[in-house]
Order: structure tokens, then C-alpha cells, then sequence
């Protein structure tokens, strides 16, 4: 099968490889699934250069997420969602993942949107509900909104109803959040959110802001949190992970709260389950709908990546391993 490897460290285009390699095959209790959708997320960026959190042996096989079919083992012939984990990632022809694993494909759901709907809907939940507990009634600011894990975070802000402020850069990712459903959008390179945000609730500030950004944009939300608020410390796509002094915290009566979706994983191996299953829910229920930003062959994976840590692209990129 192909597959892509990281053989070095730097910029996706330097240092991926397409290879052909034997087929994987599945140990006792997994299954061999193969892959008809695999999306991309900044932490395959952040992999091929070194600087995420999890530094797998060189070389790997990036890749996050993927739905596909399982062709080998119990459930045969069964559409799947499924987290590879590392260094088997999912850009690759065919992965061998535990079948306890596996995730169903929410009904009607296209193989494209729910490869989609892993990392960042999970992320999300997981940061909204469980970390931050937003309330219905709430002001909810995403930060980079048109992103993937922003346009998961806008959805899923809206569907649990909070009111939604979205930032993104320039005029045509603002109205990408617009027709996701923020209630009010700013371009944050030309406008400053802080005053749009006080503006929008009264002076009173954000309950929740959902920052993937980092740096100055984490800086400047601390000036529009509200009493009570929680910012929640999703990522830092921006380039430089802030640093926040306690007393500011203590004096407005604010909390900074961390998230590492994956360690769920560990920690809480069910919740995978539980959170698909509400997913599906809101699916079925009209309320969630992954935006694909575009779909490449399985060759154009590393200019893909390139463009996602240039800003260059909208909600997910998802490659089709098998498509020419
Ligand atoms: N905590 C977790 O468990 C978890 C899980 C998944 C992902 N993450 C993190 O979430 C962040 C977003 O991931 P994603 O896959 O959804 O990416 P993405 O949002 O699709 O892309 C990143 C976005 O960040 C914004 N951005 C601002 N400054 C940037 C800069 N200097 N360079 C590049 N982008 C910049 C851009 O939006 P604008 O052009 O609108 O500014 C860009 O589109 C990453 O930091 C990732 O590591 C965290």
C-alpha cells in the first residue's frame, strides 16, 4: 500500500514521502480498515516539524483521523470512524486499528464529513461541555472561527445555545462564520474584537472564549472575559503560547482552562462513544454539518498541509488515499 512518511523534521513538503510499503496486518483484537477519507489538522503540521506535544519516532505515518471500511476482521464490510494514533497514522492505503476502537459513521453522514467530524467536533465537545460547561444563554467567542476546530466550536456553540461571536481573518473566512451561524463576526486583522465583544454583550464581556490562536489574540481575550468567564486554551496556531498573570485572574474572577482532547484517551476511554453518539444526534438533528474545504489525492497531501499553516484554507482539507 502507499503511504505517507515523515522522514525528517521541517515543512511538509521537504520532508513527507510517498512510499510503498506491505500491507499492515491486523494483531489480535484489531481490525484492517481501509481508507477512504483522511483529514488533515494543524497538529500534522505541527508533527512534521517537531513542535507538537507528541514526538513519535521517525520515521511516521501522519494523520489524525480517517473514516473507511473495515476489510479485515469481526465487522467486515462495516463503515468506520477511526483515531490511528501514532506513528500508524492515517494517511496511509490502510490502517490496523483496535476494534474497541472504532466508531460508528453517523447514519447518512458522507465518509468525507465524518473523517471530518473526529478531532475537532470531539475537541470541541469535549472543551465545551466538559471543560468549560457552557450554558444555553451564554456568550460563546471563537477565535480563528472558519478553522477546523473554530467551525466545529461555532456549530457546536450554537446548537447547545449559547450566542456566538466568531473572529476570523479577512472578509471571506468572516463570512464563512457568518453561514455557519455566528450571531456576530469580526475580522480580526482589521477590527479590534475586544470592543465588538463588549459591545455585543453589554459591556459585559464573553462567558466563554475558545481561543486555538494563542499569543496576542489569548492576551486581548483576557480583556473581554466575563465575570465567572472561562477561556479556554485550545491551541496555539498563532505561533507563540502566551503567558497569563494570576492576579489578573483573581482580581476579575476569571478561570483559564487547558485542554488535551487526546488524553481523554486515557483518562476516560468511553467518552469517544458518548461524544459520537450526541454528534450523530445533532447530525440527524440538522444542527451539525462539517464544512469541507476541499478534498485532494492522496499526492497532494504535503501542499495541503502547507496551505493549512499559511491560513490558506476553511474548515477541513480531507485526502482520498485511494483516488487518483
Ligand atoms: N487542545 C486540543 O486538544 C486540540 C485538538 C485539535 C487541535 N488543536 C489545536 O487547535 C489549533 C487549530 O487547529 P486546526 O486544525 O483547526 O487548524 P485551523 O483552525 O484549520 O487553522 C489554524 C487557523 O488559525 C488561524 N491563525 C492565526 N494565526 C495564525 C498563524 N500565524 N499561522 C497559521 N494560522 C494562524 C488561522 O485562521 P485566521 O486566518 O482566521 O486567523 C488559521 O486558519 C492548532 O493549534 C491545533 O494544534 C488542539
Amino acid at each position: 500500500m502507499r503511504a505517507w512518511q515523515v522522514q525528517d523534521l521541517g515543512e511538509p513538503d521537504e520532508v513527507m514521502r510517498l512510499v510503498e510499503v506491505p500491507d499492515p496486518r491486523p494483531a489480535d483484537g484489531e481490525v484492517l480498515v481501509r481508507v477512504d477519507a483522511a483529514a488533515l489538522n494543524f497538529p500534522d503540521l505541527l508533527l512534521c516539524r517537531g513542535k507538537y506535544q507528541e514526538k513519535p519516532e521517525l520515521p511516521f505515518t501522519p494523520g489524525l483521523e480517517a473514516a473507511g471500511t473495515i476489510v479485515e476482521g469481526p465487522r467486515a464490510g462495516e463503515q468506520v470512524v477511526v483515531a490511528p494514533g501514532l506513528p500508524r497514522g492515517a494517511l496511509a492505503g490502510l490502517i490496523c486499528v483496535p476494534e474497541a476502537d472504532v466508531l460508528p459513521v453517523p447514519e447518512g453522514m458522507p465518509l468525507v464529513k465524518a473523517a471530518a467530524m473526529l478531532t475537532t467536533y470531539h475537541t470541541g465537545w469535549s472543551g465545551l461541555h466538559r471543560r468549560a460547561a457552557l450554558q444555553a444563554g451564554e456568550t460563546l467567542l471563537v477565535h480563528a472561527g472558519a478553522g477546523g476546530v473554530g467551525s466545529a466550536a461555532i456549530q457546536l456553540g450554537k446548537a447547545a445555545g449559547a450566542t456566538v461571536i466568531a473572529t476570523a481573518g479577512g472578509p471571506e473566512k468572516v463570512q464563512v462564520c457568518r453561514d455557519l451561524g455566528a450571531d456576530v463576526v469580526v475580522d480580526y486583522l482589521a477590527e479590534d474584537f475586544v470592543e465588538v465583544v463588549k459591545e455585543a454583550t453589554g459591556g459585559r464581556g464573553a462567558d466563554v472564549v475558545y481561543d486555538s490562536v494563542g499569543g496576542d489574540v489569548f492576551d486581548r481575550s483576557r480583556k473581554c472575559i466575563a465575570f465567572e468567564g472561562r477561556i479556554l486554551v485550545i491551541g496555539f496556531a498563532g505561533g507563540r503560547i502566551p503567558e497569563v498573570a494570576v492576579n489578573h485572574v483573581l482580581i476579575k474572577n476569571y478561570s483559564v482552562v487547558g485542554l488535551h482532547h487526546g488524553l481523554y484517551r486515557r483518562y476516560e476511554p468511553t467518552l469517544a462513544r458518548t461524544i459520537q453518539e450526541d454528534l450523530a444526534r445533532l447530525w440527524a438533528d440538522g444542527l451539525i454539518d462539517p464544512l469541507i474545504g476541499g478534498e485532494v489525492a492522496m499526492e497532494e497531501a504535503p501542499a495541503a498541509l502547507a496551505r493549512l499553516g499559511d491560513r490558506g484554507t476553511v474548515g477541513k482539507i480531507v485526502v482520498r488515499p485511494h483516488d487518483a
